[in-house]
């Protein structure tokens, strides 16, 4: 009988709650990550802005013997422990890099590899290692060593040796 509260008025704890719970969700989470994603290496140049390409593919002999033999050496080295050089022979691994540049597998693979030192061979080690890898793949050699720089590999498409 005795009703102090007018109907309008009554609050409903159920409802209140819920909004609070909607409003809670509804605001965003904070961002905990950085915008970039993953921070190129700061030691080289960053790559030009990207004009028409006058590119290279592995098909065209973009590395040399002596590179592959010096490879070889790198891979007994630094790699045979964890991994057969046929690991990286065949569609399961070239395929999977084709249509991508060479800059992207060496920074890659420059970013972890030796898993348990990643980053501890030079440049030159790493270029001599992917033209190992490369030549183990049928791919041809030529005259001149494959460089080691993100812009000069990035001139460079990867692609299996018969497509
Ligand atoms: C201590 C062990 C270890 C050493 C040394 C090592 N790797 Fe690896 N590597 C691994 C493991 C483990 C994976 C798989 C990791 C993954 O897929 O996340 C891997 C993955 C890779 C892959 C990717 C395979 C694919 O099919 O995409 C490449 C390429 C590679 N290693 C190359 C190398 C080269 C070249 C060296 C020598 C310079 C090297 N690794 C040295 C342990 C090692």
């Amino acid at each position: 009988m005795i009703r102090k509260t007018h109907i309008g008025r009554v609050p409903r704890p159920g409802c209140f709650a819920l909004a609070l719970l909607m409003a809670a969700c509804a605001v965003p989470r904070p961002v905990t990550r950085p915008a970039t994603p993953i921070s190129p290496a700061t030691d080289v140049e960053a790559p030009l802005p990207s004009t028409e390409a006058k590119t290279t593919s592995l098909r065209d002999g973009v590395f040399s013997q002596a590179q592959v033999e010096k490879g070889r050496i790198v891979f007994q080295d630094a790699c045979i422990e964890c991994h057969q050089p046929e690991a990286f022979v065949g569609p399961g691994f070239i395929d999977a890099w084709s249509g991508q540049t060479v800059d992207v597998l060496f920074q890659n693979l420059r970013e972890t590899m030796p898993e348990n030192a990643p980053g501890r061979l030079s440049r030159l080690e790493y270029a001599a290692v992917l033209a190992y890898i490369f030549e183990l793949n049928g791919l041809p050699t030529g005259e001149n060593d494959m460089p080691n720089l993100p812009k000069q590999l990035k001139e460079i498409r990867i692609e299996s040796a018969n497509e």
